[in-house]
């Protein structure tokens, strides 16, 4: 896709999935680029490569206060909202995690009202909570078993109503395990990432609950091309107010991956190591994706070849920190 003369507002650009759409923004001919981000979790080295880019700009700054949001959001296009809090903040500071998700993107929401720009917002299959069903389509009851579920689905249905009731030009797309590089491997991200950290370390990945849970993995360069595809068809006047469920068809369960990472990277004899079930866990959030398989949406990185890509990220990144 060609962003030849736009001007593209990328919140939570310092972060994993953000700083990515960042570079294909760029990659795309963008006239210039804006990473807003609070660094709260986004990390300077996720940009570093971009210090001397004459089409990009990196602002420290908060999705939570308008007076920071409204001129960035004047001045864009085009804007992608991927900052937001995680599962881990939502447990102990859940009033950030409300202002993060809700308050920020209300901020950009009115903003956009006095202007016409275009939003493609990034939400979360943690908004439709457990259930036992096969796939769950977009419209499937939410019933969020986290706090960061709940302030996700209400972003998602400001969006809606903003899109509804203000002819504001937005669509929803939910992500699902995303993983490659760049992902935090330390902490509480992604599971990929996470077991590939600790493999490569000589530690066994712990494993939260029996490992039964399936998880469909997505790899990151993919979710940025569904996120062109969304703002190409906002640009067309379509998908106004729409969600749309973003994940490749791979399904693994925890375990399964464990035991993968630890053949392909670990030492022999690694076993992985078992913990207490993590309340509020989504055991089977398998999404129905058929719709945004109708507007092109394909698994182009084969899971194998994005976990070589990540494993050599985290290599790379171990060996640059010690
Ligand atoms: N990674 C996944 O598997 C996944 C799955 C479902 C949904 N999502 C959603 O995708 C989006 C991007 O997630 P990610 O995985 O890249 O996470 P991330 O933590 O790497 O990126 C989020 C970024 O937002 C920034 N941020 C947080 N609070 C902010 C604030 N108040 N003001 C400005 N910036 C702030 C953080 O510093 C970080 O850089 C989020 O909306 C998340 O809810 C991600």
């Amino acid at each position: 896709m060609n962003l030849n003369g736009m001007k593209v507002l990328v919140t939570g650009g310092a972060g994993f999935i953000g700083s990515h759409i960042v570079d294909a923004c760029l990659e795309s001919s963008a006239e210039k680029v804006i990473a807003l981000d609070n660094f709260v979790n986004g990390q300077e080295k996720n940009l570093s490569h971009l210090r001397h880019h004459p089409r990009f700009v990196k602002i420290s700054g908060d999705i939570r206060d308008v007076d920071t949001v409204r001129p960035l959001v004047h001045e864009a296009d085009v804007i992608f909202n991927e900052a937001a809090s995680k599962l881990v903040v939502s447990r102990v500071r859940p009033r950030i995690d409300l202002e993060t998700n809700i308050l920020g993107t209300f901020n950009i929401l009115e903003a956009m009202k006095e202007t016409d720009k275009i939003l493609v917002h990034a939400s979360t299959g943690s908004v439709l909570g457990n259930t036992d069903e096969a796939a769950m389509r977009e419209d499937h009851p939410q019933n969020p078993s986290t706090l960061y579920g709940i302030s996700k689905g209400a972003a998602e249905k400001y969006v809606r109503f903003y899109s509804d009731e203000f002819n504001v030009r937005a669509a929803i797309i939910r992500y699902f395990h995303v993983y490659g590089p760049r992902q935090e491997y330390g902490g509480e991200a992604g599971v990929v990432s996470i077991f590939l950290g600790r493999v490569l370390q000589g530690k066994a990945p712990v494993i939260f609950g029996t490992g039964e849970q399936i998880r469909c993995f997505t790899y990151v360069r993919d979710d940025v091309a569904a996120n062109f595809m969304l703002l190409e068809g906002l640009l067309d006047g379509r998908y106004r107010g729409e969600v749309f469920n973003c994940a490749a068809r791979t399904r693994m369960s925890v375990l399964g991956l464990a035991e993968m990472i630890i053949e392909k990277y670990g030492p022999q004899g690694m076993k992985p190591m078992f913990g207490p079930a993590r309340l509020g866990e989504n055991l089977r959030p398998i999404p129905d994706t058929r719709k945004i398989e109708t507007i092109g949406f394909r698994e182009s990185v084969s899971f194998e070849e994005g976990l070589d890509t990540t494993c050599h990220w985290v290599e790379n990144d171990l060996a640059v920190l010690s």
